[in-house]
């Protein structure tokens, strides 16, 4: 049996769809079943939360195989889950990190996701780690400023290469099906650097408008351009610090992982634009 945490998000959603296409026997850890609507139904539902550890035994009984990803800074989350995977003698766990573990000096973003990796290594459960750069999806934080016309650009003249959520799925759904990945830990990019004013005219042109490009007018500006609703302290400095690392053109790097795992390209900015135009147009 296969668990997939965070099956509601944006890498969640497409790896569910793909054990189910593969025929694997996967169950959801989900906090509200209604939030599941949509999945296919061969997943098996369990509520519980990764912060409630006395919800998890459940979830994680006759699990051989896991899907670990938690949002946000914490780390206890990922504890939490380790010790129920280790309670459940689980065998493998494919673990959701980020290629900011990777920075020399290793930023706020890394080190987060460093701490989560220490505690899975600590536990002696064989991991894959997935470690992947910035999503194509973070392109939606725009779509309240693109609805007046505009996108605040904190980063200027750097260069990121965008993944797509679901080739990040695809590749977990390899790694938890197929032999050959555990004590393995692969960097995960789209294969092409962009600017921020580069996918914002990427997105003009699929939607068929004219979106400006503006430098932020402050520090709040530029944060409020990736997390606009709000973000707590310390999440705003380790995104400030990540703007400038990506200013500074420092995290434009690409890797050819996805394709050799996949045996395909990974998906274009303009692919995922055309998939999700409709969220970039005017209500
Ligand atoms: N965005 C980037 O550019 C980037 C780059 C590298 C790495 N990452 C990492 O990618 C991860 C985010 O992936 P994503 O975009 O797929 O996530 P997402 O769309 O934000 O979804 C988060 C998922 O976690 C679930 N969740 C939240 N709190 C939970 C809890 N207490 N117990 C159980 N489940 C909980 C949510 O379920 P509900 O439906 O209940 O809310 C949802 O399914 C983070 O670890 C982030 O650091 C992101």
């Amino acid at each position: 049996m296969l668990l997939v945490t965070g099956a509601t998000g944006n890498i969640g959603r497409p790896l569910v769809r793909e054990l189910s296409a593969r025929g694997a026997k996967a169950r959801i850890l989900v906090r509200d079943p209604a939030r599941a609507a949509g999945l296919p139904e061969s997943a098996e539902r369990v509520v519980a939360d990764l912060t409630e550890p006395a919800t998890l035994a459940p979830a994680f009984a006759g699990v051989d195989r896991l899907f670990l990803l938690t949002p946000g800074i914490d780390t206890a989350p990922v504890a939490h889950a380790v010790a129920a995977a280790q309670d459940a003698g689980v065998r493998h766990i494919v673990h959701l990190s980020s290629t900011n573990v990777l920075g020399d000096p290793m930023p706020a973003m890394g080190r987060w996701h460093h701490e989560r990796e220490e505690i899975i290594r600590a536990s002696g459960i064989p991991a894959t780690f997935l470690r992947p750069g910035g999503f194509m999806t973070n392109a939606l934080e725009w779509t309240g400023t693109i609805r007046d016309g505009y996108v605040v650009d904190p980063i200027g003249p750097g260069r990121f290469a965008p993944i797509d959520p679901a080739d990040i799925a695809a590749v977990a759904a390899v790694c938890m099906t197929e032999d050959g990945h555990p004590g393995r830990s692969y960097s995960l990019t789209g294969d092409e650097t962009l600017t921020v004013t580069e996918q914002v005219q990427i997105i003009a042109e699929v939607i068929g408008a004219p979106i400006e490009v503006r430098s932020p007018t402050s520090p709040e500006e530029a944060v409020r351009s990736r997390f606009p609703a709000s973000a707590p302290p310390a999440l705003v400095d380790a995104i400030t610090e990540g703007f400038l690392l990506m200013r500074a053109d420092t995290v434009g790097f690409r890797t050819d992982t996805v394709s050799q795992l996949l045996r395909r390209r990974p998906a274009s900015f303009r692919d995922w634009c055309v998939r999700n135009a409709d969220a970039f147009r005017p209500r």
